[in-house]
C-alpha cells in the first residue's frame, strides 16, 4: 500500500482471529490506521488482497462494499460523532440510513445502546458537551449500534484519564465476550495490551511479527521485545536529563 511514492506497507501479511482481541502496535507512521482503514474498505490497497468473513474486500463493487461495512464497525481516533448533531441522533443515523425499524424501535434500540456504555441523559446533548471519556464511550455505542461482528478500533484509549482507560476497556471485553465481536485494537498502551489482548500484530519496519503478548514481550528480537519496555520510571527520569542535556 503505498500513497502516490510514500510506501507504507510493502508484502504485509497478517490475519487476525475471528472472535478474538488482536492488538496492532507499530512505531507512529508504519501504517496502523493504514490497516485499518484497509479492512474497512475505506481506502483501496495497490495491490494484494484483504478478506474479511471470506469476503475479498479489495474487489468488491460499492453496493456489496456497503453491505460488509454494515459488519464491521470502526471507532477512530478523531471525528467520530458529527458534531451538529445530537448523541441520539448520531447513533441513530446508521439505522435510519438502512430503514432499520421504525422510529420506535430506533429510539429504544439507542437508548438501550447508550445504556450498555452507562450514558444516560446524554442524548439531548452535542458531541461537544460531552467530556472526553463520555464521548469515546458514546462513538463506542455508535460503533456497536449495527451490531457488527468484527470492531475496528484506532487508539482507543489515548487522551483518557485511568479510569476512563479502565473503563473503555472493560467495555471492548465486554463486547468480544458478549457477542463474540472479533476486535482490532490500534494501541500505544502497552498495559492495556497485556490485559486485553489475545494476539498482537507488530508492524515493523519491512514486515510484521504476530503472537501472543507475553511471548512477542520475551522474544530474543530486540526490535520485538523492544516495543514492550516501558522502562522503569528511574531510568525514564534518566532518560529525561540526558534529552534535556542534549540540545543546540
Ligand atoms: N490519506 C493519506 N494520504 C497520504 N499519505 C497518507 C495518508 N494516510 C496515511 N498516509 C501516510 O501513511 C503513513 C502511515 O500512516 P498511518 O496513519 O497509517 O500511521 P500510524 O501507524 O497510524 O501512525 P500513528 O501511530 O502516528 O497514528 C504515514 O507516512 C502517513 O503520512
Ligand atoms: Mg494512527
Amino acid at each position: 500500500m503505498a500513497f502516490d511514492d510514500r510506501v507504507v506497507h510493502r508484502s504485509l501479511r497478517c490475519s487476525f482471529e475471528r472472535g478474538r482481541i488482536s492488538v496492532i502496535l507499530g512505531g507512529s507512521g508504519s501504517g496502523k490506521s493504514t490497516l485499518l482503514r484497509l479492512i474497512g474498505g475505506l481506502v483501496r490497497p495497490d495491490a494484494g488482497r484483504i478478506l474479511v468473513g471470506g469476503s475479498d474486500v479489495t474487489q468488491l463493487s460499492d453496493e456489496r462494499l456497503f453491505e460488509v461495512r454494515s459488519r464491521i464497525g470502526m471507532l477512530f481516533q478523531h471525528g467520530a460523532l458529527l458534531d451538529s448533531m445530537t448523541v441520539f441522533d448520531n447513533l441513530a443515523l446508521p439505522l435510519r440510513e438502512r430503514g432499520l425499524g421504525s422510529e420506535i424501535d430506533i429510539a429504544s434500540r439507542v437508548r438501550e445502546q447508550l445504556a450498555s456504555v452507562g450514558l444516560d441523559d446524554v442524548e439531548a446533548l452535542l458531541p461537544g458537551q460531552l467530556s472526553g471519556g463520555m464521548l469515546r464511550r458514546a462513538a463506542l455505542a455508535r460503533a456497536m449500534i449495527l451490531r457488527p461482528e468484527i470492531l475496528l478500533c484506532d487508539e482507543p484509549f489515548s487522551g483518557l484519564d485511568p479510569i476512563s482507560l479502565r473503563r473503555i476497556e472493560a467495555l471492548l471485553a465486554g463486547i468480544n465476550e458478549r457477542f463474540g465481536t472479533t476486535l482490532l485494537v490500534v494501541s500505544h498502551h502497552i498495559a492495556s495490551t497485556f490485559r486485553l489482548a489475545d494476539q498482537v500484530v507488530l508492524l515493523l519496519p519491512g514486515r510484521s511479527v504476530s503472537g501472543p503478548p507475553g511471548e512477542l514481550a520475551a522474544s530474543a528480537d530486540r526490535e520485538v521485545s523492544g516495543f514492550f519496555d516501558e522502562g522503569s520510571p528511574l531510568e525514564y527520569r534518566r532518560g529525561l536529563h540526558e534529552a534535556a542535556r542534549v540540545g543546540p
